[in-house]
């Protein structure tokens, strides 16, 4: 009795899944829509190494890898349209909280012209949650923008602070007395890296200098929306999803301690030490288990996922333990695998919720899980191959088929047990 009393989660748990407007919604006219037509042959014509989850030693390359379309997000999984059936599937999957963002550029497609209809949308996406019971967590920004905001550099350019802040006051007066929960920016740091030092997304620069200014506006932009939603409505709770990674030290000597203490602080923790102060939780997404062996990355890859990146759920553990001294309630904003053939996930999913569960056990105010994601979705410059949803989507007829593991992940939520 004692054992299973440990393992039950706290009173009034969020359990849930998120998605991301631009992943999932469809015909958006953003900063990546645009990317994506001038770059999709470029990379269906890359060389991409896939690893499938049965047999990894076969090759069984997704032929979507290919094709161009796989790179054009097109109509998505129309959640913009079918929000209402998706949220149905949420519902029966026993998720009684969802993580969703607002498209900028559909609120404010052109400079300073908001879209009333567009804002109309959100109110009703916020109002179908709620009418299944479901708590709205709002993310005000998740990697993409409006057109005319990358034409002015982005969020590299000189005025983004102000747009980003008048944006967040119009969305957040309009939406402020439905949400409680928002998450002011997603996974700062994956942007800024994928975009000035590897140059792999939209700007494509390899520029430390532009990197670090674009690492500066994400501080700030979320020290003023803070400042705005709790404006409008005091009582609101606000944070950002930060991605961490899980440090591992292989062999105890000075020089792998040193790394370990330059990746904490350079990856993971500067971004939170500079807005803790203006923050009512925090929301991290985990993907990432880095061994250090005189070098970053010397994984051992027992497990990984479709897109090869190591499956390791202890990591969730070492994080949130020390996630504890910041003192702050914490949501698990994203935490999942690409897995077509769901063989893992369900493994994935159980083992991730154990280490949560034994964080907590140690005294981790963790209030909340985010399965990544509620459907199959487009993954950035990899497009539509990987598989991340907890239902399938058919890209060609829309369908929706719910998998084996959202079925195991749907019996957690309703016992709030593993
Ligand atoms: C992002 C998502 C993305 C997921 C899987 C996170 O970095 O927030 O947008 O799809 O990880 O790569």
């Amino acid at each position: 009795m004692k054992n299973n009393q440990k393992q039950k989660f706290p009173h009034g748990f969020y359990w849930g899944a998120a998605t991301a407007a631009h992943q999932v919604e469809g015909g958006n006219k953003n900063d990546w829509t645009k990317w994506e037509e001038q770059n999709a042959q470029r990379l269906a014509g890359k060389k991409e190494k896939i690893v499938f989850t049965i047999d990894p030693t076969k090759d069984y390359s997704d032929p979507e890898v290919k094709n161009p379309s796989n790179y054009i997000s097109s109509i998505a999984c129309d959640h913009y349209n079918r929000f209402a059936e998706d949220f149905d599937i949420a519902k029966k999957l026993n998720h009684n909280a969802h993580r969703f963002s607002i498209e900028w550029s559909r609120i404010e497609p052109e400079e300073g012209k908001f879209d009333e209809r567009e804002i109309e949308h959100y109110k009703q996406v916020i109002e179908a949650l709620k009418d299944r019971n479901i708590e709205p967590f709002a993310t005000l920004w998740h990697f993409s923008s409006p057109v005319w905001l990358s034409e002015k550099g982005g969020w590299n350019g000189q005025r983004v602070i102000m747009y980003f802040s008048r944006y967040v006051e119009k969305i957040v007066t309009a939406l402020s007395p439905q949400v409680k929960f928002w998450i002011t920016i997603n996974e700062p740091q994956i942007y800024t890296a994928l975009c000035y030092l590897t140059g792999e997304w939209l700007a494509q620069k390899k520029n430390p200098v532009a990197h670090h200014r674009v690492f500066s506006h994400f501080v700030e932009a979320h020290l003023q929306a803070y400042k705005i939603i709790k404006k409008c409505n005091p009582q609101a709770k606000v944070g950002a999803a930060k991605n961490l990674i899980d440090f591992e030290v292989a062999g105890n000597n000075p020089w792998n301690i040193l790394l370990k203490k330059i990746g904490r602080w350079w990856g993971d923790y500067r971004y939170l030490d500079l807005i803790k102060n203006d923050a009512d939780f925090i929301g991290f997404n985990y993907y990432f288990h880095n061994r250090i062996n005189w070098w970053f990355n010397r994984n051992e890859n027992k497990k990984v996922s479709d897109l090869g990146w190591e499956l390791y759920p202890e990591g969730l553990y070492n994080i949130l333990m020390d996630l504890k001294k910041y003192n702050k309630p914490i949501y698990i904003t994203e935490s999942g695998l690409a897995d077509a053939k769901d063989a893992k996930r369900e493994w994935y999913i159980k083992e991730t919720l154990k280490n949560a569960q034994k964080a907590i056990s140690s005294g981790v105010d963790v209030r909340g899980h985010f399965y990544w994601s509620l459907l199959d979705n487009f993954e950035w410059n990899k497009g539509f191959w990987p598989r991340f949803g907890l239902v399938e989507v058919n890209y060609k007829t829309l369908e929706r088929k719910i998998r084996k593991s959202a079925l195991a992940y749907a019996e957690i939520c309703k016992n709030n047990f593993i």
